[in-house]
């Protein structure tokens, strides 16, 4: 029996880039998105794995395959050791239970004319698990442990009747309503008032012990990985460049793209000096990625071979793995 809760092998998804009848005739050739481009990676049970990178590198959209609300181009996401590609219509239902999903925008992803209460109930309703007056004491239950208290008041109210970290709130107790073990939280606090980041973060934290959860915690930011998250992988236009163990990759960062994320976290010491410049330049279009390395247009350390050569992800000992040959000297 594996421990690995998670394990994504070669995950792709190349969208089909949608263009006018008469562009698409004259095309030479058909052009994608490569949203996702070759991931892997595994989560074991109760870690938290923190997918870092900015914005349009493929976060999104690789927790959307592995709760398979996408089919990916190709590879393949396992669930305790299982394909889920191999799972049955009814046996997809339960897996469903069992991962869910945060999303960043609380009001966007609540229905303004469902109550909170009912709202969070859904999940229940939909698979099936509880109705009537269970579902509202099961509701109830969650709605206290998540703080949304009083309860069986604010089971009445409306999204747009509660303040934003209330609807937070609301979001995640209807994520863990049905007792998921695995939750993909997208970006959950980059919508919240900075006064209530933390507290979502800490509750985040505490219900993981509580329910043993197992997380892919998104965001853009690395510095809040710090707060929740085991290990981190950095993501560049699809591609992870460097995975590994928290403490480690904020101690020895060797990508350069790692490193230059890592200088641009706020320390609180004002005499620290940036040593890094931070990358030269936006981040390229998935439709063209640059050939070779595709951080090689924006990066000081690059030679001649990262234009040509795609580099793996090469493990450095200890579950660090990198994608660099220069830095990693392979090359
Ligand atoms: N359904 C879609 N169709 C076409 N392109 C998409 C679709 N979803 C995402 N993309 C593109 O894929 C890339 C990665 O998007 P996303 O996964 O949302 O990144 P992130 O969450 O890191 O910001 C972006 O260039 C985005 O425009
Ligand atoms: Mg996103």
């Amino acid at each position: 029996m594996t421990d690995n809760l998670i394990r994504v092998d070669n995950l792709t998804m190349h969208f089909p880039l949608t263009r006018g009848v008469l562009a698409n005739l004259f095309a030479r050739e058909k052009k994608f998105v490569r949203a996702v481009d070759g991931v892997s990676f595994t989560i074991r049970k109760g870690e938290v794995l923190g997918l870092v990178g900015e914005s349009g590198s493929g976060k999104t959209t690789t927790g959307r395959l592995i709760l398979k609300l996408l089919e990916p181009t190709s590879g393949e996401v396992f669930y305790r050791g299982r394909a889920i590609s191999s799972f049955s219509g009814k046996e997809m239902e339960g897996l469903r239970e069992k991962m869910q999903v945060i999303f960043q925008d609380p009001y966007a992803s609540l229905s303004p004319r469902m109550s909170i209460g009912k709202a969070i109930s859904h999940p229940l309703r939909i698979h099936g698990l509880a109705d009537g007056t269970l579902a509202r004491d099961m509701t109830l239950t969650i709605m206290e442990k998540v703080g949304l208290t009083p309860a069986s008041f604010l089971y009445r109210k409306y999204p747009h009747q509660v303040s934003g970290g209330q609807r937070q709130r609301v979001v995640i107790a209807r994520a863990l309503v049905t007792s998921p073990d695995f939750v993909v939280a997208d970006e959950p606090i980059a919508m919240a008032d900075v006064s209530v980041r933390s507290m979502i973060l800490e509750l985040m934290v505490r219900l993981k012990e509580e329910f043993d959860l197992t997380y892919l915690f998104i965001t853009h930011d690395l510095a809040t990985c710090k707060y929740i998250c085991d290990h981190i992988a950095i993501m560049y236009l699809g591609r992870i460049v460097e995975i590994g163990p928290l403490q480690e990759v904020f101690r020895n960062p060797v990508h350069p793209y790692t490193a230059t994320l890592l200088d641009a976290v706020p320390v609180p010491d004002p005499r620290f000096r940036r040593t890094l410049p931070m990358p030269r330049g936006e981040i390229p279009s998935p439709i063209d990625p640059p050939p070779g390395c595709s951080f090689h247009p924006r990066c000081s350390y690059a030679v001649e071979a990262c234009r040509i050569q795609d580099p793996p992800l090469v493990d450095t000992g200890g579950e660090h793995s990198v994608a660099c040959p220069v830095r990693t000297g392979r090359t």
